[in-house]
């Protein structure tokens, strides 16, 4: 097949297109209408279809014979475990877990919270939750109990579902006491707390409110997938905004179903059976697409890892799974790459593993630089397929369809828009510019299924944020250019979110915690260059006139609250004591040139800043 052709098809007629490929899944109604207005004017897929997501993952594969294929494999070198769950086994932990969550008090679109590490328990609460048509919410681990009490005032949830502990390379995450901290801060109370005791001799605070999983599980009756409406929210995942308040994506079922099971065999090029691997974490939206829902509604084997790529034991850990369970193809971020780079150049690990299984390597997540890209190519030797998606999407926008047709590669680029998605560049006017020309990178609506429908409680943001900008598009948040083949380069974000590790962190967020601190009159966090993580966060501090501290003092401080309040993940470890910082005359800060001067790249000095002396003032503390 061609990719032009099938990709014009997309754009050219949506609705017959969707609907073939909404044809591909077992609704219990089928639905008429593809697409329509929701009551607040939005574009809306499959209105008047129902089906269940844990239907689609587990009991129809039983059906169709498939029981005793594994779904899951669970590989933790952090605590020595490997485990497979067949489709038969997978039924009965959701099924029996949906019934005790039902037993709670848990009905059809009241909210839960998922805040566990990566183990097969977390999968099966996503899955228990979507099976009684209860939407979850599930929170990346790294987040501090801060974070977490936001979320759970933002979406309320009836329960909450975690486990003793998480496991780090120098430490054990608690969980749990986090989860009691959380709610002491929230104003919301949830009614129960279902607690998973990962029995490795971690101490669980008890409350009053405290489920035990097992048990909860054991005495529960296992329940039957119940319908759901196609426009019912699977979930709502919240990813930084450019404010300090994150946003809740909200995620339909029917559109995101059909999406999923589309991008699994034209995007990934998997058939059902096949071993499938994403190391990501089920908290971020790669989770949440990559590693439960497409895998298991396309019936492909599932790897769920618990490790890092190196030091759990070391950087060949990735090659070790691979080839164990023969996946075809494997997931990851840039980062991960650099890390294990940084550890064995030469791909020296590589050589003890056979990867004759592995046919491509799928990297996202971040820009990925052209020296990672072709690394990996040349240990792997397989396509490595750069491709370009967010959380909002909820899965990919840019891609090599390497299920239609594999293009060549262009290093740097994310290569072509995937079926769906009118990508067009945009000048500040909404007005499309010429090839190579850099701009904002817009979709031209509609949207395609599976991408988000709004935001939870919030639908003015949802509209003031995305389709307000360039009126007929949504608007990515990031710039970009398209070279005369049509390929599309993403350059990054245009607005104050960056990207550490592949995860990605607003600047006013960590901004609020450290302008908090009782020594800072005004501060500014931006993004700067790092070769492992791509980008770190770089705090500049303005210090209170009067007010005197050390420098290291001063960033020790700092430091340890951004990781009690925001979490560690932000890896945000450097501070520095600036006079003064530079402004717009009515006040804004210059991020853009604060990022120039750090990352020692050319730069304009703007008008605005009547004393260049400013300027060297920054060069100095760099
Ligand atoms: N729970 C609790 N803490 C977590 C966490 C989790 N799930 N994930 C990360 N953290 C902590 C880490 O322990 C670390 O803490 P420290 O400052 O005490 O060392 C901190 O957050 C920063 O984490 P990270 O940036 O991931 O650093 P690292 O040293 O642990 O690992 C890499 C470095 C490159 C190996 C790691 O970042 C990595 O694997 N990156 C790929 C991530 C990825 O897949 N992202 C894409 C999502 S699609
Ligand atoms: P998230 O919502 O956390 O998945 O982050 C999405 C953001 O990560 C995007 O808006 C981009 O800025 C960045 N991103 C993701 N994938 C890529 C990629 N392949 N190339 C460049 N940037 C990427």
């Amino acid at each position: 097949m061609q990719y032009e052709s099938f990709y014009e098809k997309s754009i050219r007629n949506p609705e017959a297109f969707w609907k073939e490929q909404a044809d591909q899944l077992a609704w219990y109604q089928k639905p008429e209408t593809i697409l329509s207005k929701n009551e607040d004017g939005y574009d809306q897929w499959f209105a008047d279809g129902s089906l269940n997501l844990s239907y689609l993952c587990i009991d129809k594969h039983i059906e169709d014979g498939y029981g005793e294929q594994p779904a899951l494999i669970y590989d933790s070198p952090v605590t020595d475990t490997k485990k497979q769950f067949t489709f038969n086994e997978l039924k009965d932990q959701v099924s029996r877990l949906a019934g005790g969550l039902q037993s709670l008090g848990l009905e059809k679109g009241d909210t839960v919270i998922i805040y566990m590490p990566m183990i097969p328990e977390a999968v099966f609460a996503m899955l228990a939750c979507v099976r009684i048509g209860v939407i979850h919410s599930v929170v990346f681990g790294g987040f501090a109990p801060h974070e977490l009490a936001i979320r759970i005032d933002d979406c309320k949830p009836k329960v909450i579902i975690t486990a003793s502990n998480g496991i780090e390379i120098t430490r054990i995450i608690p969980y749990k006491p986090f989860v009691d901290q959380a709610i002491e801060e929230a104003e919301h109370r949830p009614e129960s707390v279902v607690i998973f005791d990962r029995k490795l001799g971690v101490e669980i605070p008890a409350r009053p409110y405290d489920v035990d999983y097992a048990k909860l599980v054991r005495e529960a009756d296992p329940v039957d997938p119940i319908p759901v409406a196609s426009t019912h929210p699977s979930y709502i995942l919240y990813t930084s905004g450019t404010t300090g308040k994150p946003k809740g994506i909200i995620r339909d079922t029917g559109g995101y179903a059909t999406a999923l099971k589309f991008s699994m065999k034209y995007v990934y090029g998997v058939q059902p059976g096949d071993t499938y691997w994403a190391a990501s974490d089920v908290g971020w939206v790669v989770g949440h697409s990559y590693i439960v829902y497409g895998p298991l509604i396309n019936r492909n084997t599932t790897v769920l890892f618990e490790g890092k790529p190196i030091k759990t034991p070391d950087a060949s850990t990735f090659w070790r799974v691979i080839s164990e369970y023969g996946v075809k193809v494997m997931f990851t971020a840039p980062t991960a790459i650099r890390a294990i780079k940084k550890e064995d150049p030469e791909g020296k690990l590589l050589e003890q593993f056979d990867l004759s299984g592995l046919k491509y390597q799928f990297l996202a997540g971040e820009r990925c630089d052209v020296a990672t890209l072709q690394w990996t190519e040349e240990q792997l030797k397989v396509p490595v397929v750069d491709h370009w998606w967010q959380t909002e999407s909820g899965w990919p926008m840019l891609s090599n369809m390497v299920g239609v047709e594999v293009k060549p590669i262009k290093p740097g680029s994310a290569t072509l828009p995937v079926c769906g998605y009118d990508i067009r560049i945009l000048d500040e006017h909404g007005v499309e510019v010429g090839a190579e020309e850099e701009g904002y990178v817009a979709v031209k609506l509609p949207l395609p299924p599976g991408t988000l429908m709004s935001l939870w409680g919030n639908p003015e943001r949802f509209r003031e944020g995305y389709l307000s900008r360039f009126d007929g598009y949504y608007f990515s948040g990031d710039g970009g250019y398209r070279d005369e083949d049509g390929y599309i380069f993403i350059t990054g974000r245009v607005d104050d979110i960056i990207n550490v590790a592949g995860h990605r962190l607003s600047t006013a967020e960590l901004e609020e915690v450290v302008a908090a601190h009782p020594a800072v009159a005004e501060c500014a966090v931006f993004g700067v260059h790092c070769d492992l993580r791509g980008q770190k966060p770089l705090g500049l501090v303005v210090l209170k006139s009067g007010v005197s501290i050390e420098a290291e003092q001063l960033e020790k401080e700092i430091v340890q609250d951004v990781r009690s309040q925001i979490g560690a993940v932000a890896a945000f470890r450097e501070v520095r004591i600036v006079k003064r910082l530079p402004k717009t005359r009515s006040g804004k800060i210059l991020r853009k040139l604060l990022r120039s001067l750090a990352n020692k790249e050319n730069y304009t000095i703007p008008s605005t800043i009547d004393d260049v002396q400013i300027i060297d003032e920054i060069k100095e503390v760099m």
